[in-house]
C-alpha cells in the first residue's frame, strides 16, 4: 500500500486552543482523522507525526525514506523560518514534499514570509486553515493514482 506522511512541527499539538483567531479551533487530532479517512478511501495509508523537537522531525523524515513513503505533507510551523536542517533532510531523502500552513504566512509578520522549506518543496499551500492539508493530500492522492494508471 502506498504511504503518505503528514508531519507537523512545534506548537501544532496545541491546535484548537492556540491563537484560535489565527489558527482556528480544529484540533490536530481532528485534522489527522479527516486526512486518514480521505487517504483510506483512496487506498493509501496515512502516517502522522508531530514533534516540538527539530531533530525528531528530521529523524522521522529519514525514516520515511526507509519505509517507502511516496509523499510528505509538512507543516514545519516555526521551523519554516529557521531550519536549514529540515530543508536538508527533505533534500536528502528526495521524497516529494508539499509545504502547508494554516495561516497565510505572507500576510503576517515580515519574518514569516521567508521559508527555508519552500525551495525544496514541490509546492506550498497556505492560508486555508485545515483545508490547506486536505488540498495538499488531494494533490498527492491524484499524483499517486495517475502513477498507478501509468504502471498498471
Ligand atoms: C504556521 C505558520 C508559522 O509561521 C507559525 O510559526 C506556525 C504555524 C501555520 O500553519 O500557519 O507555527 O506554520
Amino acid at each position: 500500500m502506498k504511504r503518505v506522511l503528514v508531519l507537523n512541527g512545534p506548537n501544532l499539538n496545541l491546535l484548537g486552543t492556540r491563537e484560535p483567531g489565527i489558527y482556528g479551533t480544529t484540533t490536530l487530532a481532528q485534522i489527522n482523522a479527516k486526512l486518514t479517512k480521505l487517504a483510506e478511501d483512496a487506498g493509501v495509508k496515512l502516517d502522522t507525526y508531530q514533534s516540538n523537537i527539530e531533530g525528531e522531525l528530521i529523524n522521522r523524515i529519514h525514516a520515511a525514506a526507509a519505509d517507502n513513503t511516496a509523499f510528505i505533507i509538512i507543516n514545519p510551523a516555526g521551523y519554516t523560518h529557521t531550519s536549514v536542517a529540515i530543508r536538508d533532510a527533505l533534500s536528502a531523502v528526495k521524497i516529494p514534499a508539499i509545504e502547508v500552513h494554516l495561516s497565510n504566512i505572507h500576510t503576517r509578520e515580515a519574518f514569516r514570509s521567508h521559508s527555508y522549506i519552500s525551495g525544496v518543496a514541490l509546492g506550498v499551500i497556505a492560508g486555508f486553515g485545515p483545508q490547506s492539508y486536505e488540498l495538499a493530500l488531494q494533490y498527492a492522492l491524484h499524483r499517486l493514482a495517475s502513477q498507478d494508471a501509468k504502471s498498471g
